[in-house]
């Protein structure tokens, strides 16, 4: 170094102490290049110089410009450049020494000597980001975990990552520690939420930035309560359907589901309960309680659902009314009605005709609404039984028609008591009978031929006046009855108009009527036909 420069050094290590000024400061990576320039351009000048001072040791001089020629330093040869008309620095490759204060000095053709400074660091290069963490494994609420973000290089900042959104510190759970080249992240108590997108760190200073690979932790959860479906059951199930309740929960691993019946393990179930799971176990029969219980190996928890309860039932087949066969008297046969059917009956009812069965005197119904005593059967007892059973899961009905044999009841016969020659009359005979009852019609005494329930003549004379007797006869009963009618043959012409019995009924009204009525009743008797007084 000549003397001239080392003077000039003093001076301006004399200056920079009475300066005190900030110093810019320039960063650049290690074995890259970095070109330091004036602050101001460079005036004329007839030296121009570089010094270092890395703060410990004396400055060094690194080029000389003087009369337009550069003069590089021999400890920087081939590392140094100048721009000797802008006075820039450049150095390439960097080295890790190279980190301090650079000063350019300049002698201008006129005027004073100008220093200008300006700080470098050489930064290391980022590299190697990784996260680690000290637990591989996470329960969740349990673990605390740390996980560490690790770098090479220099003035390393850290940034963490959810997925791509900046990492939200829960305050509570969550704390960051940081050290020169890490930064460590602990979480208390471990949430599923915490870490569900990949974790990443990033490294960087002012130069560089550097993302470490996704981290996945995996934090294992639950089970959460246990929900079933159906959610609710009916207390009774029937047999003969596709019933089945199955259990679920979200869990991480996925928990071991598996049903109890009474605090016992059902075997063969997991998590769907069937009805042929129950049969299997022989159960079903009782009203009994049933939980699925939830189980994740890996964080030792278990979670219990609620319990349902409820019996299998069969539902109610082959349901049937059985009545007698034989034939049936009125007022002398006993009738037993059976209700039958297989399955477990809860509720019998009992209906005829569609009406409720109301019970009495004659109607005994056995205690379980099984069977339905009739003693003795009567006429009104004619019609369909109907016998419905029930119970909590099915319903069906018998039906049984009951024919009770009575009658024939009082034979009535219709019919006009006059009639004109030829003209046409026909006299009908009813009398409620079951069997229906044959009919017989006598002529003053003398049978008629018509065994119908009309009788007619067609051309009426004289002689066919007289008295007319209906005999109605049931052949289950083996019983008769009889009812006769005086009908009166007239000459043509002498009925024109009203007849006399109708001007009667209008005259006396309704004497007449309820005279008619009495002499009906006492001309008709059962079984004998009574002499005609005409
Ligand atoms: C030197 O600096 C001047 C002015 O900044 C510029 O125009 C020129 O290109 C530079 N020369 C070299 C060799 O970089
Ligand atoms: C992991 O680090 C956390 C936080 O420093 C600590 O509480 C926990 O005990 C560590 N676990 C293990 C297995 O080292
Ligand atoms: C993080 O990792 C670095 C590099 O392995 C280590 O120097 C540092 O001590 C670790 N920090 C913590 C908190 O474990
Ligand atoms: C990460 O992102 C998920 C989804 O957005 C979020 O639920 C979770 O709370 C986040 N975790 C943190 C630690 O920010
Ligand atoms: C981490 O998880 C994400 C999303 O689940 C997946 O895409 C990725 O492959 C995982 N990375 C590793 C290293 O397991
Ligand atoms: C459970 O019941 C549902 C509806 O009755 C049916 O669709 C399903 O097949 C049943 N599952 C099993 C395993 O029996
Ligand atoms: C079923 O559970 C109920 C309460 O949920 C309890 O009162 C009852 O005794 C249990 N029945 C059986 C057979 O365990
Ligand atoms: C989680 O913590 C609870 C209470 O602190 C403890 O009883 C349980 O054993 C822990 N579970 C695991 C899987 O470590
Ligand atoms: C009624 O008759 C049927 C067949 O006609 C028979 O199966 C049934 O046993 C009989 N019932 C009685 C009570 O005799
Ligand atoms: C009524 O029943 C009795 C026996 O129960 C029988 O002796 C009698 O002949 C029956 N009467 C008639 C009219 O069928
Ligand atoms: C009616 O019939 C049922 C079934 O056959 C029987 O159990 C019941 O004892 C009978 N009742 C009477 C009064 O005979
Ligand atoms: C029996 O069931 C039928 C059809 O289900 C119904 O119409 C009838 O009213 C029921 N009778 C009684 C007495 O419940």
């Amino acid at each position: 170094m000549d003397l001239f420069v080392s003077k000039l050094l003093l001076l301006l290590a004399l200056i920079g102490c009475s300066a005190g000024q900030t110093i810019p400061t320039v960063d650049a990576v290690l074995g890259g290049s970095v070109t330091l320039n004036s602050a101001a351009p460079v005036p004329p000048y007839t030296v121009l110089f570089w010094t270092f001072s890395d703060g410990v040791n004396k400055p060094v001089n690194i080029v000389t410009v003087t009369g337009g020629t550069p003069k590089v330093h021999t400890s920087y040869a081939a590392r140094a450049a100048v721009n000797v008309s802008s006075g820039s620095l450049t150095l390439n490759p960097l080295s890790s020494g190279d980190s301090g204060d650079y000063t350019l000095t300049v002698l201008p053709t006129v005027g004073d000597s100008t220093t200008d400074e300006v700080k470098l660091r050489v930064l290391v290069p980022i590299s190697d980001v990784v996260i680690t963490s000290n637990l591989s494994e996470l329960i969740e609420y349990n673990s605390t975990v740390a996980l560490n973000c690790s770098a090479k290089g220099s003035l390393l900042r850290f940034d963490w990552f959810n997925g791509s959104d900046p990492l939200v510190l829960d305050a509570g759970r969550m704390a960051l520690t940081k050290g020169r080249a890490f930064s460590a992240l602990s979480i208390t108590g471990v949430l599923r939420t915490d870490l569900t997108r990949s974790v990443s760190c990033e490294a960087s200073n002012s130069l560089q930035r550097m993302r470490s690979g996704a981290f996945n932790l995996t934090v294992f959860y639950g089970p959460d309560p246990v929900a079933l479906s159906p959610p609710t059951v009916a207390p009774f199930i029937s047999s003969s359907s596709s019933f089945n309740l199955s259990c679920w929960t979200t869990s991480s691993p996925p928990a071991t589901l598996s049903w109890f019946h009474n605090q016992l393990p059902v075997a063969g179930a997991g998590s769907v309960l069937t009805l042929q799971t129950l049969r299997d176990n022989g159960l079903g029969a009782a009203l009994d309680n049933y939980t699925c219980v939830a189980s994740n190996a890996k964080t030792q928890r278990s979670a219990v659902s609620t319990v349902v309860s409820f019996a299998v039932m069969d539902p109610v087949a082959g349901a049937r009314l059985i009545g007698p066969n034989a034939t049936l008297l009125a007022g002398n046969s006993t009738a037993n009605l059976s209700c039958q059917a297989l399955g477990r009956v809860a509720t019998r009812e009992w209906s005829k005709d569609g009406k409720a069965l109301l019970a009495g005197p004659r109607l005994t119904l056995s205690g379980d609404g099984s069977w339905l005593l009739i003693s003795p059967v009567q006429k009104d007892d004619n019609g369909e039984f109907q016998c419905n059973l029930s119970n909590a899961v099915s319903s069906g009905s018998g039906r049984y028609r009951m024919v009770v044999s009575f009658g024939p009841e009082q034979a009535k016969v219709s019919g006009p008591s006059k009639v004109e020659e030829n003209h046409a009359v026909t006299l009908s005979c009813s009398s409620a009978s079951v069997p229906a009852a044959s009919f017989t019609w006598k002529h003053n005494g003398s049978a008629t031929g018509s065994s119908s329930d009309t009788l007619t003549i067609p051309t009426p004379q004289l002689k066919d006046s007289g008295t007319y007797t209906c005999e109605a006869f049931n052949p289950v009963t083996g019983s008769t009855s009889a009812c006769t009618h005086v009908l009166q043959v007239k000459a043509q012409g002498t009925l024109d108009g009203l007849s006399d019995g109708a001007i009667a009924g209008i005259v006396v009204g309704i004497l007449v009527a309820i005279g008619a009525a009495v002499a009906v009743t006492i001309y008709c008797r059962q079984k004998i036909p009574v002499e005609s007084p005409y």
